[in-house]
């Protein structure tokens, strides 16, 4: 099917709150996978459309409600752990990729309130099923199939703290498929967002005191020009009343949106409009804030103005397309993974 790509803000925000847009946009990729295996497609069905990011209508609300009460009632004590580690990074005299990259797992792994090493595995075992939904690579059924299982096993288990988001979120009956997608969509969009946020962070002027609302405004311009995704999806009614497929282009939005006021209008579409804006904002945001105040209280001009110091430096591109996932796997063999205080 032919996609349309929208790239003004106002077409944008119009499509993402239109009950008649539809994020539930798997079927064809479902019916590609049962034509392999119809167990495995139902299997894997079944577990995508308990995500928020795949429902459409009342039931959308219902599973979107119930996860938001969990979020906006989560008390996270490890802040200042996570606020210690980063302190600790930024003293370091070589930052890498690779080290941004774990400073991102340590904070979702204290988040979530599952151990590193868990969570590693969690999001490691659970890339087939992205692989296979998401980037359409079919040999992965039967991993996929794994997968499934190996998330059904770690619920079951006690490999989460129960005063952690996970532990609130299962006390609260969430599906175990709505939690997945709070924890996948948390992962590699903050890596992301912390390589762009510490790579603009260069152009800040380095020993003036930023004020909340300034750093905010500071990560929401940043995220806004280099967003973690540059696509929103939906399939949308056309003109004969058709469903089409629609790409919202994040990055021209935004940018379309600069240029018509004038001003810096930093939100855009980066953490999406309406219907299904982000679940997880207001986190992705203190996080953000936290890397960026140590990374400027540490010897900022050191992390960036030494060249190899902080591996950055290369053009925007090549930044953003780190392969995390390969790095992933070979970190999952290093040896320095920090046991967690509830193991
Ligand atoms: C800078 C980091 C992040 C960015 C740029 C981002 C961006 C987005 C965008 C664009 C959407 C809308 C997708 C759509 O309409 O199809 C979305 C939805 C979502 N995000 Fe985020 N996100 C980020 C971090 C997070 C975090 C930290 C969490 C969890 C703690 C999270 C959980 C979710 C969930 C569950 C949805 C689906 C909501 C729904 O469909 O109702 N995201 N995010």
């Amino acid at each position: 099917m032919e996609k349309r790509i929208v790239s003004t803000f106002d077409e944008a925000t119009r499509i993402l709150g239109c009950p008649h847009a539809i994020a539930n946009r798997k079927r064809e990729d479902y019916d590609k996978i049962a034509r392999i295996d119809p167990l495995v497609a139902a299997q894997v069905e079944r577990f995508f459309q308990q995500w928020p990011m795949y429902n459409d209508g009342e039931r959308h609300l219902a599973v979107r409600k119930r996860l938001l009460e969990s979020i906006s009632s989560y008390e996270y004590k490890q802040r200042d752990m996570v606020r210690a580690s980063l302190a600790e990074l930024f003293r370091r005299d070589r930052i890498t990729a690779d080290d941004l990259m774990m400073a991102v797992l340590r904070w979702h792994s204290m988040y979530f309130g599952v151990s590193l090493e868990a969570d590693l595995e969690l999001m490691q075992m659970s890339d087939p099923l992205i692989e296979l939904v998401i980037f359409h690579d079919y040999t992965k059924v039967d991993e996929a199939a794994k997968a499934l299982s190996y998330i059904d096993n770690f619920f079951g288990s006690e490999r989460f703290a129960s005063d952690g988001l996970v532990g609130a979120l299962i006390r609260r009956g969430n599906d175990v498929g709505a939690i997945m997608n709070l924890l996948i969509d948390s992962y590699t969009p903050m890596i992301a967002a912390a390589t762009s946020v510490l790579y603009r962070a260069a152009e800040l002027e380095a020993g003036r005191d930023l004020s909340r609302p300034e750093r905010e405004r500071f990560l929401l311009d940043a995220l806004g020009k280099m967003p973690p995704f540059r696509f929103i999806n939906r399939l949308y009614p056309d003109e004969q009343e058709q469903p089409r497929w629609v790409g919202i282009d994040v990055l021209r939005c935004n940018g379309a949106l600069l240029e018509k006021n004038n001003k810096r209008e930093a939100l855009g579409v980066t953490f999406g409009s309406g219907r299904h804006m982000c679940l997880g904002f207001a986190p992705a945001i203190d996080f953000l804030d936290d890397l960026l105040v140590e990374a400027r209280s540490s010897k900022f001009e050191r992390v960036f103005e030494v060249e190899g110091a902080i591996d950055l430096t290369g053009p925007v591109s090549t930044v953003r397309d780190f392969n995390a996932r390969k790095r992933q796997r070979e970190l999952s063999t290093a040896p320095s993974l920090a046991q967690p205080r509830w193991r």
